[in-house]
């Protein structure tokens, strides 16, 4: 069968060049950087990695669910091609590019948040989750998050205040950003039921945090880091009422959803609880297109002006000077 001859071991594992490369690895690479499997890549192909000893692997992790269409498409490739042979960076808010605008046109076609929606492009998923955190900030002008339990955001300060996993990622690494709640996820098998995580939560804008001083609850729609748990959906729906009655921004990290070249399955697709101003915010799975360019969209609802309260601000700002 075509997977069988996929994968072709000629050495042992790892073989001898990528123990080579693994030592010099050690003596240069900051130790944070640890590894899963200490085979070092020289060619990909959709699902096959063939490494430096010329084994061959078949990808189950596909950078981490960056992936969709797999290594070296040539559609990519070329359009990769193209943009070089063009220019490489201006950074678009000192020389915009007409890419930027197709891009955005095309996600917000995509994006499943009802009414006119605006995007804007970073660099990884936390910088996506940390600008939406930004914009709900500045559009209640409240300075409380709410995060899960299991919840994973990224690994910059904000964000990792609302990571919930502690090994291996924040351990050691406080103090964390002010201002963050945590409230459990609900989880159908295991528990919490929707309902008690909804009371939960309920109960934490009283006792923990005072809801007209929430900006933002944070969610993953699908747990990702915390064990692929999928949301129920009437707790989101839930979620979606308590934000509505309470003036609270709700902010879907859809970085784990597969967005892809023909997939639209985005996990907020056609909700209930999308047809309000919602940042969504997906990383990893849109930066598939250009390994070496990273790229997370935010996108949000522009009906109630969330996108604009920063550049409002920014704007008044230069002006003055
Ligand atoms: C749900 C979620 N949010 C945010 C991030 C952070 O993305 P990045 O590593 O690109 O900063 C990840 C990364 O896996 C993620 O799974």
């Amino acid at each position: 069968m075509a997977m069988t001859r996929s994968i072709e071991l000629k050495t042992e594992i790892p073989g001898p060049r990528s123990r080579e490369i693994l030592e010099r690895k050690e003596r240069v690479v900051a130790a944070p950087l640890s590894l899963v499997h200490p085979i070092v890549i020289a060619q990909g192909e959709g699902a096959r990695l063939t490494d430096v000893d010329g084994n061959t692997f078949l990808d189950f992790a596909g950078g981490v669910g960056c992936l969709n269409v797999g290594h070296t498409h040539s559609a990519v490739a070329a359009a990769a091609k193209d943009q070089l042979d063009h220019f490489s960076h201006t950074d678009f808010t000192i020389v915009p590019y007409e890419v930027y605008v197709r891009l955005a046109e095309r996600l917000i076609e995509l994006v499943p948040i009802s009414g006119a929606k605006k995007a804007a492009f970073f660099n990884a998923g936390t910088e996506a989750v940390e600008n939406a955190v930004k914009f709900a900030r500045s559009y209640t002008k409240r300075p409380a998050i709410v995060g899960f339990e299991g919840g994973f955001h990224g690994r910059t300060l904000l964000s990792l205040s609302l990571t919930s996993k502690t090994h291996p990622y924040k351990a050691g690494l406080g103090p964390f950003a002010p201002e963050v709640y945590r409230v459990p996820f609900p989880h159908s098998y295991r528990g919490p039921s929707a309902e008690d995580a909804l009371a939960a939560l309920e109960r934490a804008l009283i006792t923990q945090v005072a809801a007209e001083t929430v900006a933002a609850i944070v969610i993953e729609p699908v747990l990702g880091e915390g064990g692929f748990v999928v949301a129920p959906r009437e707790y989101l729906e839930g979620v979606r009422r308590i934000c509505d009655d309470n003036g609270i921004v709700m902010v879907v990290d859809e970085s784990r959803s597969p967005v892809g070249f023909r997939s639209r399955q985005w996990s907020a697709r056609r909700r209930s609880w999308t047809r309000r101003p919602t940042p969504a915010s997906a990383a990893p799975t849109l930066a598939t297109r250009l390994r070496w360019q990273p790229l997370s969209p935010c996108s949000t609802s522009s009906r109630k002006r969330i996108w604009s309260s920063v550049r409002g601000r920014s704007a008044r700002r230069s002006a003055r000077g």
